[in-house]
C-alpha cells in the first residue's frame, strides 16, 4: 500500500493510538473518539474508522493470535455489501469438489452462508486463546481456509495484508444505507422486542444523518473501498476488488473471476457440464431466501436472525428512501473524501 504520506487516503492522526493488543486494549479503547448514535453497539474510532467496542476487542485478540496459514483468504465487506452472497460464492467455489453444487446435502443447503464462513470478529470476541483456536479449527475443518471480516485494511496486521489472499467487494453507497437501515430495524427490534417485528421508530433520516458524517458501523463506506482498491491496484494476486452491482449485472463472469484468483478456475469440463450456472443457482437471493434454515435460526451471532441478511438485492433501492436532495448531499459527501485517490464508485 502507499505510504501514509503519499496515499491520498492518509487519515489526519490515524496512527496517534497504538496496535490494539490484549494487553493495551482496555486502556486504549476509552481513549478513542466515541460514537453512540448508530444503533445497536457503541462505537470508537480507530485507525479512522467507525468499530463497535466489542469488535476492536476481537481485533486486539486477532492481532496477538492469528497466525495464517497457507492458502488462507480472507473475505472482506463493509456491513450490507453484498457479504452473504459472497460467503455463498467463495464457499460453494471452493469446496466444489466434495460438495457439488448440484448435491441435495450441500452445506448451504442446511446452514446459512455465515455459518459456513465464519466472521473473525465472532470468533475472536470474549473467548480465552484456547477456546479461540478450538473454533478456528472447527470453522475451517479444510483448507484453504475462509474466514471473513469487516474490518479495514489499514486495521489489519503485517501478517495479514502481506500474507493472505484478500476478495473484498463494495456497493454504492446510497444502497449500503438503504440495506442497514432494514437490517438495523430487525436488529434492533431482535434484542428489544419478543415478537422480533421490524423497529418502527428508527429514523431513517437520523441514520441518514450519521452514515453521511461517516460514523456509522467500520465507515466510513467510501474510505474503506478505496483503501482495499489501492491494495488491489498494488497486489492484485493478493487483492481481488469486486462490485456487488457488477456482479448483479454479469454473475457468471464474476463467479470466473473468483474462481480464477482463489486457484481453482473451471475446467472445461466444468464448463459444459454447467457447474458455474449450478453455483449461482445456489448462492443466489432467492434460493437461499427461501430455504428453512435461512427463515429462521441465527448463524452463532445473538443479536441476528438469519432472515436479516436476505432483502430485496437490487441496484438504486435508494430512490425509494431518499429525496433527490439527501442522494446528492451524499454523493457530494462521498465525491469529494475520494478526490484523488483515483477510486469511484461507478468504475467498472
Ligand atoms: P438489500 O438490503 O439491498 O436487499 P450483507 O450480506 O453484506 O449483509 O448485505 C445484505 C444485502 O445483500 C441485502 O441487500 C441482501 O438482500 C443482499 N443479498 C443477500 N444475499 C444475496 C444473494 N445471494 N444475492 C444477491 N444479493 C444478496
Amino acid at each position: 500500500m502507499a505510504t501514509e504520506e503519499t496515499s491520498a487516503l492518509a487519515v489526519d492522526g490515524a496512527h496517534e493510538h497504538p496496535t490494539l493488543h490484549m494487553h493495551n486494549v482496555a486502556e486504549v479503547i476509552p481513549t478513542l473518539p466515541l460514537e453512540t448514535r448508530w444503533p445497536p453497539f457503541a462505537h470508537r474510532r480507530y485507525r479512522g474508522f467507525w468499530v463497535a467496542e466489542r469488535f476492536l476487542l476481537a481485533l486486539a485478540a486477532f492481532n496477538d493470535q492469528f497466525e495464517p496459514a497457507p492458502g488462507d483468504v480472507l473475505l472482506v465487506t463493509c456491513p450490507k455489501s453484498g457479504t452473504t452472497w459472497l460467503k455463498a460464492l467463495a464457499f460453494a467455489t471452493v469446496h466444489r469438489a466434495a460438495h457439488p453444487p448440484s448435491s441435495a446435502d450441500h452445506p448451504l443447503l442446511g446452514r446459512n452462508p455465515h455459518g459456513c464462513v465464519r466472521f473473525l470478529e465472532g470468533i475472536f470476541f470474549g473467548r480465552s486463546v484456547d477456546e479461540a483456536r478450538d473454533v478456528l479449527a472447527a470453522a475451517c475443518p479444510s483448507p484453504p481456509r475462509l474466514l471473513a471480516t469487516h474490518w479495514a485494511y489499514s486495521q489489519l496486521p503485517e501478517c495479514v495484508t502481506g500474507g493472505c489472499r484478500i476478495v473484498y467487494i463494495c456497493r454504492e453507497p446510497k444502497d449500503v444505507l438503504v440495506s442497514w437501515y432494514w437490517f438495523l430495524k430487525k436488529v434492533v427490534a431482535y434484542g428489544a422486542t419478543s415478537d422480533h417485528e421490524p423497529d418502527p421508530d428508527l429514523d431513517f433520516a437520523e441514520l441518514y444523518e450519521v452514515f453521511c458524517e461517516g460514523r456509522n458501523g467500520y465507515g466510513p463506506v467510501w474510505r474503506q473501498a478505496a483503501e482495499y482498491w489501492e491494495a488491489s491496484r498494488e497486489r492484485p494476486d493478493k487483492v481481488l476488488f469486486l462490485r456487488y452491482e457488477e456482479m448483479l449485472r454479469d454473475p457468471p463472469g464474476n463467479v470466473r473471476r473468483l474462481a480464477r484468483f482463489l486457484g481453482c478456475p473451471f475446467t472445461a469440463e466444468e464448463e459444459d457440464a454447467g457447474v458455474v450456472g449450478a453455483m449461482l443457482e445456489l448462492c443466489s437471493l432467492e434460493k437461499l431466501r427461501d430455504l428453512g434454515v435461512n427463515r429462521k435460526g441465527t448463524p452463532g451471532m445473538s443479536t441476528v436472525s438469519n432472515d436479516v441478511f436476505f432483502r430485496k438485492g437490487v441496484v438504486g433501492d435508494w430512490r425509494s428512501h431518499m429525496t433527490p436532495a439527501m442522494a446528492a448531499t451524499l454523493d457530494d459527501i462521498v465525491n469529494d473524501a475520494m478526490r484523488g485517490t483515483g477510486f469511484s464508485f461507478t468504475d467498472s
